[in-house]
């Protein structure tokens, strides 16, 4: 994944949120983004998957120029798989249909192809059996696992993951990481915010920490977590460490 960003701002209501964002990163497989919560991660992310409009700056994600324009945004979000903390599931249809709708409505597929294709993926992420289940009908950690088959069903060319197990009960936390930790094996590139440090350090290539709208450092994982520069870094990270 390749970011350009050049002075970018995200305001609420006359609050900067995100605050002179400026990232030049080349060819980073899977980012990691972390900090504490209200720092502006989820804004980030939706940014840069073109659900959220920055306020000012330009934006550029691999080869596409975000403009502030819907129709461009909606373009551009075919590219785009994302994973939010709320699996985002549709209800009141079949995890089978929850994948082949969207194929077929959004990404133009046959209904032969999304068949095939989401019967190809139930099995390779072991939710054959829950086909014809409603996704409230799995525990937390199958319904993310399916929100990520969803997400990556149309093979975008990157994904965006939003916590994704946040909401999760911790002995859920690690089939779901396990998922994502096989993307990456499988040549997927992807953005994720994290709270979960250990996936941070050992999965992604490349590390953001956000706080309060500000990138205050950013390096490999050996940078960030070995040798952090800032107060406010040292400061997040023994937070966590005191947890343990
Ligand atoms: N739609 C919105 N309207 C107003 N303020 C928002 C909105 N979304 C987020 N914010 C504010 O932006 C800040 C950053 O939030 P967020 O991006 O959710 O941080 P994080 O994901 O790191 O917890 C917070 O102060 C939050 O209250
Ligand atoms: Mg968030």
């Amino acid at each position: 994944m390749t970011l350009k960003l050049k002075n970018m701002f995200k305001e609420y209501d006359g609050t900067y949120v995100l605050n002179d964002i400026n990232l030049d990163i080349k060819d980073k497989n899977v980012i990691s983004i972390i900090g504490n919560s209200g720092g502006g991660k989820s804004t980030l992310l939706n940014i840069l998957s073109g659900y959220t409009k920055a306020s000012e700056g330009s934006i550029i994600v691999n080869e596409h120029i975000l403009k502030n324009n819907e129709k461009n945004l909606f373009e551009y979000r075919k590219n785009i798989g994302i994973v939010f903390q709320s699996y985002n599931l549709f209800p009141h249809i079949s995890v089978l249909r929850n994948i082949t709708l969207i194929l077929e409505k959004v990404h133009k597929y046959s209904k032969k192809e999304a068949f095939e294709r989401a019967a190809f993926l139930l099995e390779k992420f072991r939710l054959c059996e829950h086909r014809n289940k409603r996704p409230n009908q799995m525990s937390g950690g199958q319904q993310q696992r399916l929100a990520i088959v969803r997400a990556l069903s149309y093979k975008p060319e990157m994904m965006f993951f939003d916590e994704p197990t946040a909401a999760l009960d911790p002995s859920l936390t690690n089939e779901v990481l396990d998922t994502i930790k096989g993307l990456k094996d499988d040549g997927v590139h992807f953005m994720i915010s994290t709270h979960e440090m250990g996936f941070a350090k050992n999965v992604a290539d490349y590390v953001l920490f956000l706080n309060d709208g500000i990138i205050i450092e950013q390096g490999s994982p050996n940078d960030i977590f070995e040798n952090p520069k800032t107060e406010e870094l040292k400061m997040f990270l023994s937070n966590i460490l005191e947890w343990r």
